[in-house]
């Protein structure tokens, strides 16, 4: 049986990597699906309409950018009036970049922060009132192992990560008693567009073919020799909207390759 059919879920980022496969299984349990990346628009009213067909749940997409707060609001209100109210939001979208913090071009900051942190404060400020009222809500952020942990040149992604666990816990607490989980997932490397940047500037600094690069990119900090398939994130956001997980609120949950157990 669909265990969440009829349930309205925006997945932000859900054009691609892990959004996407979280996005297929949810569909999967009957969700209805707010889908959100950016994508033109023609491409993602064909995704739209593809997920629509495949497993005869309601969508809609927007494209809206998430460094912008208006945009944030006016997506969500039209989303929730094609779909009805939001009862799973996954903060998901992101972004990286690389770089020393004495070069690290502060648009770049600007951005990461907007994207990877202040979006999930807006997106979640939208959608409380409506999960407070039903009594029932879930919160679930894509963090990262980047969240508990630093790695070198990755200043703003590990400030919004690091932040966004923060953000997590307050929700946690200030919505305990409504039904509303709030969780982060803290995954270690995922297959997926994002981290192609750093497998190219290994394999072009060391002179490796993009196998062996991929390989040491894995391997310098996570013990487990291989990238999570960005399936396995999306089948634990929906262990953490079952019934069975209401007890799990304001955590950050790794699912790393024992990467944070060192
Ligand atoms: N891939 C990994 O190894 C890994 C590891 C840990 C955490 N994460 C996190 O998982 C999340 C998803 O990343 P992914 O690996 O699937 O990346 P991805 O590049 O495949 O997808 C990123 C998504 O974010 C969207 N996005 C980017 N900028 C945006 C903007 N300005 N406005 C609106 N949408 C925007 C993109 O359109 C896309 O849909 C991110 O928060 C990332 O930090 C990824």
């Amino acid at each position: 049986m669909a265990v969440l059919n009829g349930k309205v879920a925006l997945i932000t980022g859900s054009t691609s990597g892990i959004g996407l496969a979280t996005a297929h299984v949810l569909a999967e349990q009957g969700c209805h699906l707010l889908l959100h990346g950016l994508m033109n628009e023609a491409e993602g009213q064909a995704l739209a309409a593809e997920f629509a067909g495949q497993y005869g749940i309601k969508t809609f997409f927007s494209n809206a950018d998430l460094r912008e707060m208006d945009s944030i609001h006016q997506f969500m209100a039209e989303g929730a009036q094609a779909l009805g109210d939001i009862d799973i939001l996954i903060n998901n979208a992101g972004i990286q970049h690389t770089e020393t913090v004495a070069a690290f071009p502060p648009e770049k900051w600007n951005d990461i922060i907007a994207i990877n942190l202040s979006s999930a404060f807006h997106t979640i400020q939208q959608a409380l009132p409506a999960m407070a009222q039903k009594r029932w809500g879930r919160i679930i952020n894509i963090a990262s192992v980047h969240g508990l942990v630093a790695s070198v040149n990755k200043a703003a992604y590990c400030a919004a990560k690091h932040g966004i666990i923060g953000l997590t816990k307050v929700v946690a607490l200030e919505c305990a008693e409504q039904g509303i989980t709030a969780n982060a997932i803290c995954p270690g490397w995922v297959d997926t567009p994002l981290i192609n940047k750093q497998i190219e500037a290994i394999a072009s600094s060391r002179n490796l073919s993009r196998s062996d690069a991929r390989y040491q990119l894995i391997t310098a900090k996570q013990p487990l020799p291989e990238m999570l398939d960005p399936r396995q994130i999306g089948e634990f956001v929906l262990f953490l909207c079952s019934d069975a997980a209401r007890g799990i609120t304001g955590a950050a949950l790794t699912m790393d390759g024992g990467w944070t157990a060192q």
